[in-house]
């Protein structure tokens, strides 16, 4: 990260689209920046961190998704944001706020951002000829269409040819200056390939951008102001929604460390859109964007179209909210794309989390309870080792993860070794587990950020002073 010792801390996930309701590859996204969030409100105070998500609702997408339940863009908005809402809670996602595009102050503050840089002489009217693909919600020049001239990422929508009347965005102003800030560090791109990806595509030089469509063809957006004919254009308006949240808590500010969360196809919006858009309106720039990969499902893309789409919620009834987690952290798409499948799932669940942390648990928590020892609390307050969380600093919740199961792999031994349960003298066995207890609280805090459910369960097992043992943590899997 930075070298910025900001205390404050505004972490952001993408807002999605409401054309249907998510899937776990967008949940992935939520979990990475959740458990970031979780760490930063351990490490910095819960006053000190801003966490949001949220949806996108305007634009053709949603529009036409609407129109084919027959329903109005403001209903089918509403369900369909509301059941994002539910995928993101079983998950246990500890935002501060869920923003929707079509809440009444980010509509206000959208429209006052599009004013500020209209006035600043970066807005103006011209005519745009060219490619539409809907699925992006984004202007296409003809190499980036396939040979059949479709949107390579969305080759069951039909590309749109637009003829219209639109404002632009004076992007190719803004060249030198996002070159600058990226070389600089001033905006962080992890991971580097990311960085390098951007400054590249600066090279082949910025063209301006239209950020408003006409209303006789996109009903469904935020007016323009000083011109009721156009609404502003989707990603101008979605990019916005971080200030909106972000300035009203006061998150925006120098103190402020801002870290974007989001996937590899929309990173180009975040590094390079977004911080000349904050130049333009007179706002600072953020200070990461961090870009995942993508999670695929059996091999393949995760795709209506394709039919196999999986949502969060029938991960987590099946296998529980802390294990979808902890799955989609240590395997999920933190750098490269990564597959997932239930079958890996099952596996991983019944051999690093009920054989692994469940089972060193259980066995040192009857060790614990039929000693009829007390084991008061040594230390006070989470401590969160540098050793372990270093990994964070390049958002490496995996490598994490790893570490933390070293560590358990360690006392697991140490157990092994010291057979507590042959141990005859008091002193020698208080001795013995008193390490082995402290050793579990402490893995325990360290599980927070990542399973903050198991955390809890583990805490109530092992709180000062006595230990009791309860029911397990991860049980045997019912085998369909
Ligand atoms: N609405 C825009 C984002 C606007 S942010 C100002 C959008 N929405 S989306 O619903 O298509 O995607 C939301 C996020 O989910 C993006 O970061 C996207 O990369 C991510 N993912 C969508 N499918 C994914 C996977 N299969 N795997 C991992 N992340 C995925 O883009």
């Amino acid at each position: 990260m930075s070298p910025k010792k900001n205390r404050k801390v505004f972490i952001t996930t993408a807002i999605d689209y409401t054309n249907d309701v998510i899937h776990v590859g967008h949940a992935y996204e939520k979990i990475l920046a959740d458990c970031l969030a979780r760490y930063f409100r351990l490490k910095n105070g819960e006053e000190n961190v801003l966490f949001t998500t949220g949806t996108d609702e305007h634009g053709t997408t949603n529009q036409k998704a609407a129109e084919e339940k027959g329903l109005s863009p403001k209903e089918h908005v509403n369900e369909v944001s509301l059941l994002d809402k539910q995928q993101i809670e079983c998950l246990n996602i500890s935002y501060d706020r869920f923003i929707r595009t079509t809440d009444p102050d980010h509509e206000e503050m959208a429209a006052d951002f599009f004013s500020r840089s209209l006035k600043n002489g970066d807005i103006y009217k011209n005519k745009y000829q060219g490619y539409y693909c809907e699925g992006c919600e984004s202007h296409k020049t003809l190499n980036e269409l396939d040979e059949k001239r479709q949107c390579p990422n969305h080759p069951s929508r039909q590309i749109q040819l637009l003829d219209e009347e639109n404002y632009f965005f004076r992007w190719s102003k803004y060249g030198q200056f996002l070159k600058k800030i990226i070389s600089d560090n001033q905006l962080v791109i992890k991971p580097e390939g990311k960085r390098s990806e951007m400054l590249a595509f600066l090279e082949s030089g910025l063209k301006d951008i239209t950020v408003s469509r006409p209303k006789y063809k996109v009903s469904w957006g935020i007016t323009t102001p000083h011109d009721s004919e156009q609404v502003i254009y989707v990603w101008f308006d979605a990019l916005i929604n971080y200030f909106t949240e972000g300035s009203r808590k006061g998150f925006w500010d120098e103190d402020t460390k801002i870290i974007h969360f989001v996937g590899k196809d929309i990173a180009r919006w975040h590094a390079l859109l977004w911080p000349a858009m904050l130049k333009s309106a007179g706002y600072r720039i953020p200070d990461v964007v961090y870009v995942h990969g993508f999670l695929n499902l059996e091999g393949q893309k995760i795709s209506k179209s394709l039919g196999n789409i999986i949502r969060p919620d029938e991960l987590v009834s099946q296998f529980g909210a802390d294990v979808v987690r902890y799955y989609l952290l240590k395997y999920g798409p933190v750098m490269e794309d990564t597959n997932m499948s239930k079958v890996h799932m099952g596996s991983i669940y019944n051999g690093e989390l009920a054989n692994g942390l469940g089972n060193t648990v259980s066995r040192l928590a009857r060790l614990g309870e039929t000693s009829e020892l007390e084991f008061p609390e040594k230390v006070k307050g989470p401590v969160l080792d540098e050793q372990i969380f270093s990994p964070l600093e390049d958002f490496r919740a995996d490598k994490v993860l790893t570490n933390v199961w070293k560590e358990l792999a360690d006392l697991d031994k140490h157990i092994n070794e010291h057979q507590p349960w042959s141990l005859k003298s008091k002193p020698e066995l208080k001795k013995v587990l008193g390490y082995e207890v402290d050793k579990i609280r402490q893995i325990s805090v360290w599980l927070r950020p990542f399973m903050p459910e198991t955390s809890a369960k583990i805490d109530q097992q092992f709180a000062s002073p006595r230990i009791r043992s309860t029911g397990a943590l991860f049980p045997r899997l019912q085998t369909p």
